[in-house]
């Protein structure tokens, strides 16, 4: 008796369906045992559908063995309730300047509102994920931004990874609020680019992912700029006419982290379904790869 067998499309579909498994098999090896940062931005998590396949995209870098850290920021929503108190928000080189009441306003939207919602969305798409701020466990130490001074607005002085790698160790995802106190317990508002990197640095991560939305780096000729190296970044931020507002800081966090050994950063749209997934595992780069420099000898430093 011959085995009874599949009709001819069902096998073709059947085997692509293996084949999109195995071709994800270096990039799993590659990744296993990996810490990767994941900032996601204020505008991109405003989408719904997005923020499901978010936690898909998550879920699996859990389950092939990736450390998934993730930053988030808030920006339209800390501007959003800002306003209904009657707050005007103004911004320098991409980073809000922070008086005593926009201080409260981002701790209330950062560490409360947008926390909380990652959160349960990612435990509703069963991903063990632990919202915390810098102030948790001493994550982030800071001190008051003296140059240029934006009220309390915070640089990071040390990351104490501690409790993240313990988080981690036993499954959990954290999902870090970009708020962080200074030596004697008083609260900062810190750019959530510069935390993600900061903390990237500080839990030695392979890979800083910024999810946008935008598709990544816009030249200047309105063009996508698919790859650059530290050098270009450093030109595009000099040029002052390509790069303002928000991209400035994530550039700028961008070139600190990978000078500090993170050994990429990835820009891509978050508004994008899977584009998460589509950056790690498939050789299909999608928006914007930043790769350290290489020396005279040819080497990544
Ligand atoms: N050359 C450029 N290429 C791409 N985006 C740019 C460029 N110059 C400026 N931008 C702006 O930078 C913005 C991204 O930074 P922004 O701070 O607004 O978002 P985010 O960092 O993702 O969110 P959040 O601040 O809430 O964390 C884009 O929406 C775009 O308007
Ligand atoms: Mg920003």
């Amino acid at each position: 008796m011959t085995a009874p067998s599949h009709p001819p499309q069902i096998r073709e579909r059947t085997i692509a369906k293996a084949r999109v498994l195995i071709e994800a098999l270096p990039f799993m090896r590659e990744h296993w045992g990996k810490v990767v940062v994941v900032k996601v931005g204020g505008a991109t998590m405003e989408r719904a559908p997005l923020s499901r396949s978010f936690a898909e995209d998550v879920s699996l870098l859990l389950h092939a063995g990736i450390h998934p850290v993730v930053v988030h920021g808030g920006g339209p929503q800390v501007t959003e309730v800002s306003e209904r108190f009657g707050l005007e928000a103004s911004f320098v080189n991409g980073v809000r300047v922070t008086d005593r009441e926009t201080l409260d306003v981002a701790t209330m939207v950062l560490a409360g509102q947008i926390s909380t919602r990652i959160v349960g969305l990612l435990i509703a798409g069963d991903v063990p994920a632990v919202g915390l701020s810098g102030v948790d466990g001493g994550l982030a130490v800071a001190r008051r931004q003296a140059e240029p001074d934006l009220g309390y607005v915070g640089e990071i002085v040390r990351v104490n990874a501690e409790v993240v790698r313990t988080l981690m160790a036993k499954g959990f995802v954290p999902v870090v609020a970009s708020i962080a106190a200074d030596a004697e317990g008083h609260p900062y508002n810190v750019n959530a680019d510069v935390m993600a990197a900061e903390l990237a640095i500080g839990l030695e991560a392979d890979k800083l992912v910024y999810a946008n939305d935008v598709p990544g780096v816009i030249g200047p000729a309105g063009d996508l700029l698919s790859e650059l190296g530290v050098q270009d970044a450093l030109d595009l931020l000099a040029n002052g006419t390509v790069v303002d507002g928000g991209m400035i800081p994530k550039l700028e966090s961008a070139v600190r982290a990978l000078k500090a050994g993170v050994s990429r950063v990835h820009l891509l749209d978050g508004r994008v379904e899977h584009s998460l997934v589509l950056e790690l595992f498939t050789p299909e780069g999608v928006g914007t790869m930043i790769t350290p420099d290489r020396t005279a000898s040819g080497d990544a430093p």
